[in-house]
């Protein structure tokens, strides 16, 4: 990848937007400069920075695999400045990325093997592009194991395309299964008397308690938000993932993305850290080994 690192934004044009909840959407982008286009390569788990001239910048994970030269996705929750700003935008206006940066997952490593994705809220943005690499390459991995938790039935994202996995995952070995928090929610209710073994009211970790899965042959990739790891890796080592098993992505503060401000830097002297440039994948194992990664 030769832009791989580069610090210079590259523009790209939004050719698409769709609204997810009241908080998400999801942003189709098309890079502008055609010398660039071909050399811009991402995996699944890899992050950009993406700014507005006089804003400032973020970093947002991409959660599509790479089909097509220079075009890419993004699912981005306003929560700030920068994100605010992102959400004012419209069709055919134009913005910056930086990147791709980050280690991404392991995709060749975990070829061979099944797959659990657990993810909480928005911490499905880059699961989804290790789902779809996973089903793009589909005789490379065993059965697809995914487990999402959300509020409730509106704040599901990717909602049409996850259902249709909901309901016919299995003629690809995916079994999708969700689990939501606000036990009033009719139309998650309703999901859940369809295929009451798929989807239940409670955490996500309620899903790895009702479903039998085993640690053999298997990868867990979790993401979501920080409190979800503690209770999600507690379950899985309980049921015998070992910690090299289970690969999380982390979130930080972040500047620079590439390993040079020193913002996102974790752990003591006995290990060190950078969340942009060593991550922002780790294994738990990395975890145990890093003070304050997790
Ligand atoms: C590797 C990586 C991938 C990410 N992927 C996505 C993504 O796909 N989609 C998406 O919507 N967001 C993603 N984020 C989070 C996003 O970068 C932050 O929410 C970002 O700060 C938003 O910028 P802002 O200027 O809008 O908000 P700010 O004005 O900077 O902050 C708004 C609020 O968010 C809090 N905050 C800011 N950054 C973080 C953080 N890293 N962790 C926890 N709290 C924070 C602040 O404390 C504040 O309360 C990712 C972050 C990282 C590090
Ligand atoms: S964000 Fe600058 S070193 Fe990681």
């Amino acid at each position: 990848m030769t832009v791989k690192n580069s610090l210079t934004p590259l523009e790209a044009q939004i050719t698409r937007i769709e609204e997810m909840t009241s908080i998400e959407k999801l942003f189709y982008l098309k890079l502008i400069d055609l010398n660039t286009v071909k050399e811009f390569h991402y995996t699944p788990g890899q992050f950009l920075e993406v700014s507005i001239p006089g804003v400032g910048e973020a970093p947002i994970s991409i959660c599509d695999v790479q089909r097509e030269h220079g075009r890419l996705q993004l699912c981005i929750r306003k929560v700030g400045r920068v994100t605010n700003a992102i959400h004012r935008l419209k069709k055919g206006d134009r913005l910056w990325i930086r990147g791709p940066y980050g280690n991404g997952f392991p995709m060749n490593l975990m070829e061979n093997h099944d797959l659990l994705l657990i993810a909480g809220g928005l911490g499905i943005a880059p699961l989804r592009s290790v789902l779809q690499y996973a089903l793009l390459h589909r005789n490379s991995y065993g059965s697809i194991t995914v487990m999402y938790g959300v509020k409730c039935y509106s704040m599901m994202l990717f909602r049409e395309e996850f259902l249709k996995l909901f309901r016919e995952g299995d003629k690809l070995n995916v079994k999708f299964l969700l689990a939501y928090e606000d036990s009033d929610d009719f139309q998650c209710y309703q999901l859940s008397c369809e295929r009451s073994d798929r989807c239940m009211s409670g955490l996500v970790t309620k899903l790895i308690e009702s479903t039998a899965i085993t640690p053999d042959n298997t990868y867990a990739v979790v993401c979501g938000p920080p409190i979800m790891y503690k209770f999600v890796v507690k379950e899985l080592t309980q049921r015998g993932f070992t910690p090299a098993q289970i690969y999380m992505t982390m979130e930080r503060r972040m500047k620079c993305g590439v390993g040079k401000c020193g913002h996102c830097i974790t752990g003591s002297s006995n290990s060190i850290k950078y969340v942009c440039k060593d991550g922002p994948v780790f294994t738990y194992w990395d975890a145990l080994k890093t003070r304050g990664l997790m």
